[in-house]
């Protein structure tokens, strides 16, 4: 394996079509951004979708619109897993509103429901469950725990679009959900959020903050085409290595940040959305059969320890503990595609100065024995065997 030769950890690819259907929507051919949302309306049964720049902008315009819903200044707080995301804590700062964690289950990532309860207080505003590499969240749990208390659950499906439990999609089980069209995501229009939500009142407080948000340039559009063009092509192996190593462009890496700018999606992403369903069913198809691949290969492994959602889940990318104080070489494994997300607890940001850290032990262990397999339709059989094999001859089982 060679540095000029890496695999993208992380992975949804944009077709020749797709282009056309983004050039289609820059000159304005169509209205795809009217298509895309009734087409989300349709497939997840929600009234109200909104479309805008990014999972972070789509959290930001949820949360000033529910602190206006609760109508009340001292609910504003807002508690999310110990481990997650960075954009996660981000949005909620951007909103004005402060972040308050909860430990993690470390079987599932999700939150420790035990603790849950300790953590809810009158100014709680809302709940953030993050569905973390697709794993989804228990919410019904979570309906349970803050029922009758005002406090409202925002369904963070960023890394879980099409998934569904029981019959019900993520996305689709709280008060608001979202989901993140960022590179890399169950499907990307090279960036972009979606808000989708059966509540009125919610409907209508983020139909005037939309009503105010800035639009995208048609310079910025002509971006976003250019990326596409450019995304089309580099997730070859033999290309991947070039955004990969140039570290301005934040391929991979996990930043905390509340500099972006909010602003209402562009026809011409909505134009590389416009096969979504048939892309989004294969590409998730593609991250089951991995998964289940992963599964069967890594339980021979004794320092392996794979999650407990099972083999019949629909991961984003596939996280497992490397236990025993093994050290890898990540720098080969990496060229692989394998990763480790996130680099630290939330508590642990330095710009957040979150008063109350060191005590999420559970979240604070994670970061340092979480790799990440890759899962995405790109990610051929002869990757796998070779990323197996590569596991095995440096000792793990
Ligand atoms: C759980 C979760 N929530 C929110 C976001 C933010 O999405 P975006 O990158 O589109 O801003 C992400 C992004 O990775 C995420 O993983």
């Amino acid at each position: 394996m060679s540095f000029f030769y890496h695999i993208p950890p992380s992975a949804a690819p944009i077709y020749e079509k797709d282009i056309y259907n983004c050039v289609r929507g820059f000159l304005g051919v169509e209205d795809y951004i009217y298509k895309f949302r009734k087409e989300l309306e349709e497939y997840f049964q929600t009234r109200n979708v909104y479309l805008v720049s990014s999972g972070k902008a789509a959290l930001t315009v949820i949360l000033q619109a529910l602190y206006r819903v609760a109508g009340d200044t001292h609910k504003d707080e807002v508690i999310i897993p110990a481990y997650t995301c960075y954009s996660v804590p981000a949005s909620i700062i951007k909103a004005g509103l402060k972040v308050r964690l909860c430990d993690i289950d470390e079987n599932t990532l999700d939150f420790n429901y035990s603790l849950l309860p300790d953590t809810l207080s009158e100014r709680t505003l809302a709940v953030i469950p993050c569905s973390l590499f697709g794993i989804l969240s228990d919410i019904e749990r979570l309906h349970d725990i803050v029922q009758g208390k005002g406090i409202l659950i925002i369904d963070d499906a960023a890394q879980a679009m099409g998934v569904s439990i029981n019959g019900m999609l993520a996305g689709t089980r709280g008060d608001v959900g979202i989901f993140s069209l960022d590179r890399g995501k169950n499907f990307t229009t090279v960036e972009g959020g979606i808000i989708m939500t059966n509540r009125t009142d919610i409907a209508d407080e983020i139909e005037k903050i939309l009503s105010k948000t800035g639009r995208y340039s048609k310079l910025r559009q002509l971006v976003i085409l250019l990326k596409a063009t450019i995304f089309s092509q580099i997730l070859r192996p033999f290309l991947y290595w070039i955004p990969a190593n140039f570290p301005g462009l934040g391929v991979g890496g996990t930043f905390y940040s509340t500099h972006y700018v909010i602003r209402n999606m562009s026809n011409t992403q909505a134009g590389l959305a416009w096969n979504w369903r048939a892309n989004l069913t294969r590409f998730n198809l593609a991250r089951k059969e991995n998964t289940e691949y992963y599964y069967r290969e890594l339980s021979g492994f004794n320092n392996i320890n794979c999650l407990k959602s099972g083999p019949e889940a629909t991961y984003h990318r596939f996280p497992f503990y490397l236990d025993g104080g093994k050290k890898l070489d990540m720098n080969r494994l990496k060229l692989l595609g394998m990763s480790q997300r996130y680099p630290d607890s939330i508590d642990n940001i330095p710009e957040l100065q979150y008063k109350n850290r060191n005590n999420y032990p559970v979240a604070s262990s994670v970061p340092k024995r979480l790799f990440c397999l890759p899962t995405h339709i790109k990610f051929k059989k002869s990757f796998r065997l070779k990323l197996i094999q590569q596991l095995k001859e440096i000792g793990m089982n």
